[in-house]
This record gives C-alpha cells, structure tokens and sequence, in this order.
C-alpha cells in the first residue's frame, strides 16, 4: 500500500504564492513515479489571511497544520499590512506556528553550489565548497520572552522585550546540534553574547555540559560579533553553528549572501514531532507577482521535507541534485544571473527543475 503524507500548504504572501507553485510541481511528479502519495491542503496565512478573515493566523489553519504530517510554507507580510497592530500582523502567523507546533530546531543549511561561486559577491577561493549547517533556537528568546510591549511610564514610552532561556530549551536545542554534528564533522561553533548577557552565559553552560556526552565533537565558543566578521571573512571554519533565536535570524541572512542570493536557502523547523519547511526569504513584495523570483529555495525546502518528515533520503538527494544540474545547465533567476548564463523565470525554473527531476528519477530506476 502507498503510503499517504498529509501536507499543509500555506503559500502566504507576495512571492510566497509563486515559489509554493513550483515546489508543488515537484511533489507531484514524486507522487507519480514513487511509491507515495501527498496530501495537498492549502491553507491562509498571513496578509492573505487577514484580508480574507480579519486575523493572520486563522483556527483552521492551525488545525490544519496540527493535523498534517508536514507544512510547506512560503512567505508572509508586506508593506500593506506593516501599520497594524502586533496582534495581528502577517508575521504572527509564522511565529504563532513555530510556537503551536513546538518547532523549536530550525536547520538552515548554507551551501554554496560550485555553479553559483561567481554569484557571491564574497571572493571564488572564500566560498568555494562552504557547507554549513546554521541550527538556530526557534521558540524562545526576545521573540517569545515575556514582559513585552510598548507603554508609558513617567511620562514617557518604553518598549520593553525580554531575553529569556531555560536550561531546559537551551540542553535540547544544543542536543540537535550535536547529534547533527555526530552525522556531519563533529565540528560545533556555539555563539552567544556571553560575555555581555547572563542568559547567553548559561546559554554557553548548558551547550558546555551537553558536550560531554559528545567527546568526539570538537566544541568551540564563539560571540556573535565575532562570528559576523568570521562568516564573511572566513567562513570555511564552520561546519555546524547553533545559536539561539535572534542571533541566528541575523547570522543566516548574512550567510546566505555567501551562497550569493537569499533565494538559494531553504529551511526546516523541526520539533518533537512534525516539521515546517519554508525558505528563508521573505516576501519580496517588490518584485511579487512579476515571475522573477527564485524558487529554489522553496524547492529545496521540498527536499528538507522528504529528508526529515518523510524519511525519504533518496527522493530528498534527487531532488537536490536536480537543482545542481539545472545550475549547471546554466539557467539561472534574476538574483544570480550573470553573464553567460540563461535568465529564466519563476515558472521556466520550476519547469527546469521537474525536467532534471524526472531524468534523474528516471535514471535512477533503470
Ligand atoms: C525568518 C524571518 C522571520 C523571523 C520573520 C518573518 C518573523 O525573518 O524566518 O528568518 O524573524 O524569524
Ligand atoms: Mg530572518
């Protein structure tokens, strides 16, 4: 019997709707040629939300993610819905989901593909061959952390954010990490703020102490300042960050301009159970609706789908080695095109990629 994924789909906003249209290209050559059936259902969040329902984060959409094997998510917000209050802006969606689902390991692989050296804007003999997997803590810190708000006091506003971490939240995100590196290089780069902030002190205790039932994993401690400049000046060192929440928002959209183009990055959430992929990118309502963004990374997303909700490692690798060979035919978006190579769009890349998916499917059952 076929095995059936039920997957929620929630293309959110601007570009989000377009990169989720191909990667679902994707899925449903795997479903004809696998043995394997999906279980698309699309579901509103965000802006689209909003505007349809008056709420980002609408009750059947948690309960359609809730009650899905997987969630592949695109985008959301834009300057339409950037004056609301916080309550209901586009981005309490995604974190109302990360929080709900308890997905508190989001995996952030940077990898610079051999064809895209050129496309960073980084030196070719400085990103050549970076594989780094950033593990940023997903529900806790400054994001979750509670007193938060804006109100008055003596007179005047103060807007207050609490930098919160329990042991707890700490021990199980540096566990991830760990037995990630245990499958990579045993190589893990912590970074904190410890030396400003108690909380990322025990942030560096807790990782520290996690590390002793991983004697095989070489563990160095980084501060966060220090780890921007390293990234960029020698990004080579790293195999595995971990960090916690905000630090890692910040350090993976600054690695992904080594890879050259934010659109190359795809990601997975993952907790005890269940898993959101979605690219790291955000809506891009500049150049919505325009067939011009990159879907690959929403496409690889498709693949850190496979890989960890659906144990399909061979699916995951085809799929990622179809994106290679259509770098290396030469067909390239907008964000990392250059001279030389064939400038498509959002569709054309989408086609692109289902065509050397099918190849390699195909080659790979004979
Ligand atoms: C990300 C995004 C989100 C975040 C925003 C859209 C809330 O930047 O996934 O990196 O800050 O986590
Ligand atoms: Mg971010």
């Amino acid at each position: 019997m076929k095995k059936t994924y039920q997957i929620a789909v929630f293309p959110g906003d601007g570009i989000g709707v377009e990169v989720i249209r191909e990667a679902l290209k994707i899925l449903d050559v795997l479903a004809a040629t696998a043995n394997v059936a999906f279980e698309v259902r699309h579901g509103l969040i965000g802006g689209a939300a909003y505007d349809a329902s008056g709420t980002p984060f609408p009750a059947e959409s948690l309960d359609l993610a809730l009650g899905s094997d997987a969630v592949l998510l695109g985008a959301v917000g834009g300057p339409k819905w950037e004056g609301l209050d916080y309550s209901v802006r586009p981005e309490r969606a995604l974190l109302g989901l990360r929080e709900k689902l308890g997905l508190f390991a989001n995996m952030r692989p940077v990898r610079v593909f051999d064809e895209l050296v050129a496309a960073s804007p980084l030196k070719p003999e400085v990103v050549r061959g970076i594989d780094i997997m950033i593990i940023r803590e997903l529900t806790g810190d400054l994001y979750f952390g509670k007193p938060r708000g804006i109100r008055m006091e003596n007179g005047q506003r103060i807007g207050v954010n609490t930098l919160v971490y329990t042991e707890e939240e700490i021990r199980r995100i540096a566990l991830v990490a760990f037995e990630t590196a245990m499958k990579r290089k045993k190589r893990v780069v912590s970074v904190d703020k410890a030396n400003v902030l108690e909380s990322t002190q025990l942030w560096r205790d807790v990782v520290t102490e996690v590390s002793r039932d991983f004697p095989e994993v070489d563990l160095r401690h980084m501060y966060v300042d220090n780890c921007a400049m390293q990234l960029i000046g020698n990004p080579a060192q790293f195999d595995i960050i971990v960090t916690t929440n905000l630090f890692g928002d910040i350090l993976s959209d600054e690695a992904a301009m080594i890879t050259g183009s934010i659109g190359m990055l795809p990601s997975a959430s993952l907790g005890v159970t269940g898993g959101m992929y979605e690219p790291i990118h955000g809506s891009a309502p500049d150049i919505a609706g325009q067939d011009i963004a990159n879907p690959l990374a929403t496409i690889l997303s498709v693949a850190m789908m496979l890989r960890y909700s659906c144990r399909m490692e061979k699916g995951a690798r085809c799929i990622e080695a179809a994106v290679q060979e259509v770098l290396r035919a030469g067909f390239r978006t907008k964000d990392i095109h250059q001279e030389g190579t064939m400038l498509v769009g959002t569709a054309e890349m989408g086609d692109e990629v289902v065509k050397q998916f099918k190849n390699i499917k195909i080659a790979g059952n004979s």
